[in-house]
Formats: structure tokens, C-alpha cells, sequence
């Protein structure tokens, strides 16, 4: 296994030692997402956790969760226990850019419910401000696309439709995917309520004040941050 797997790995047995019999747990999605559910669905197997209840943030994560025989709800107004889940940028303040697997309305709809929201990611995700590395991931609604990217645009917003092959992405929902570019100086609060009073835009991939702790894995051990 390359290393940065192995690292990923050992983030997501971590967080998923949290889960205990009884819990409602938010699986979600992404690279470093599956392990976490592979390790909870191994224990489940191993009789270790019985009366789990999954909700998972795509249709990936559902059926990996499955394949475990582990127990999938759709998401109700109820409160999980916790919910684990990887990130594409982590800040100081464990504020998180996610999205960039494209699962971001699901994840987000699922982890506001979620009492503790944990993070799971390997060291190349910390940064010092969010924007660093990735884009910020919009879905947007298909219809009249082109104009909701121009009033993306208007916002002083670059970026681009995410588009890895001759059509667009589009996600579990049916939507699409802008990924923007940051500014430099930007107030990610402000800009996320700009964003969600944008027409046409859906939800963003900014995750401010959700996670409580995260697990980070580098090549010197698993490093736990707590906000
Ligand atoms: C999915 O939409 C995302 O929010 C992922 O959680 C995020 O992209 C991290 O994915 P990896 O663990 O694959 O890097």
C-alpha cells in the first residue's frame, strides 16, 4: 500500500474505534471515507458493534456499507451519534473545504445532525487558510447553468464547471459541480451567505464550526485535533 493510503488507513481505524453499539453513524464518503467504513463494517462483522445504524452520504458509501451487511437508513429529522468523514482542506480552526469527491449536499444535509462530526485525513490536507490548495466545490442546479456561473463570476469568483470528460460531472443528486477558486483574503462566513442567497447555487462545499475533532495522519503517527 503507498504510503499515503497506509497514513489514511490508520486516520480512518482511529476515528472509527469511536463507534459503539447502539450508535446512529453518518458514513461519508471519499477515499479516506472508506476505510473508515471498511473498519466499522469489519467490527460490525466481527460481532464487536451490534445495533448500528448506518446514514451515508452517497450512493458509494451506501452500498460499501452494505456490502458489510451493515444496517443503512435514509436520513430522518433524528440526531447520529457521530458522523466520519474525510476533508480536502482542514484550517487551524478545523473550518473544512470538502466536496471534491462531489458528495458535498449529502454530506453537509447528513453531518449538521451528526452530535460530533470527526475528520479523518491524511497531513496533506492542513492548511493555513482554507483556499489554500483546493477549490471550493458549488453544486449548482443544471437548469440555466451558464447563468449561475455568471453570477458566480459576478462575485469575483474563477473557476470552472467540473467537467472530467466530454459532459459534465453530476452528482447523486443530479446537479452540477463549479469548483471556484478562492481570493486570498476572503471572510469564509460571509461568503458562504453570499453563496447560499446566490440563485442557482445549492450548497457549497465550506463546513465552518462542524467538526470536533479530526484525525490527521502523517509519517511520524496519528495527530488528534480537537477545536
Ligand atoms: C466527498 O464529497 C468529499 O467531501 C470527501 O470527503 C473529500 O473530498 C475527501 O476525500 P478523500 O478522502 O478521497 O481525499
Amino acid at each position: 500500500m503507498a504510503d499515503l493510503e497506509h497514513l489514511k488507513k490508520e486516520a480512518a481505524e482511529r476515528a472509527a474505534a469511536l463507534v459503539t453499539s447502539g450508535m446512529r453513524v453518518g458514513l461519508g464518503t471519499g477515499s479516506t471515507a472508506k476505510y473508515a467504513i471498511e473498519a466499522i463494517g469489519r467490527r460490525f462483522q466481527a460481532g464487536e458493534l451490534s445495533g448500528v445504524v448506518g446514514v451515508a452520504t452517497s450512493e458509494a458509501s451506501d452500498v460499501l456499507a452494505r456490502s458489510f451487511g451493515l444496517p443503512i437508513e435514509a436520513l430522518d429529522p433524528r440526531p447520529l451519534d457521530i458522523a466520519i468523514d474525510g476533508a480536502d482542506e482542514i484550517d487551524p480552526q478545523l473550518n473544512l473545504i470538502k466536496g471534491l469527491g462531489g458528495a458535498l449536499l449529502r454530506e453537509k444535509l447528513t453531518e449538521v445532525q451528526a452530535r460530533r462530526l470527526v475528520i479523518i485525513a491524511d497531513h496533506t490536507k492542513l492548511v493555513t487558510r482554507l483556499g489554500e490548495k483546493a477549490p471550493l466545490p458549488v453544486e449548482i442546479a443544471r437548469f440555466g447553468f451558464l447563468s449561475t456561473i455568471e453570477r458566480l463570476r459576478a462575485l469575483g469568483l474563477g473557476g470552472r464547471l467540473r467537467q472530467p470528460g466530454a459532459q459534465p460531472y453530476l452528482t447523486d443528486n443530479g446537479n452540477y459541480i463549479f469548483d471556484a477558486q478562492l481570493p486570498e483574503q476572503f471572510d469564509a462566513a460571509a461568503l458562504e451567505r453570499t453563496l447560499k442567497g446566490t440563485l442557482g447555487v445549492i450548497e457549497t462545499g465550506f463546513f465552518l464550526g462542524m467538526a470536533e475533532r479530526a484525525f490527521v495522519a502523517a509519517p511520524d503517527g496519528v495527530q488528534e485535533l480537537v477545536r
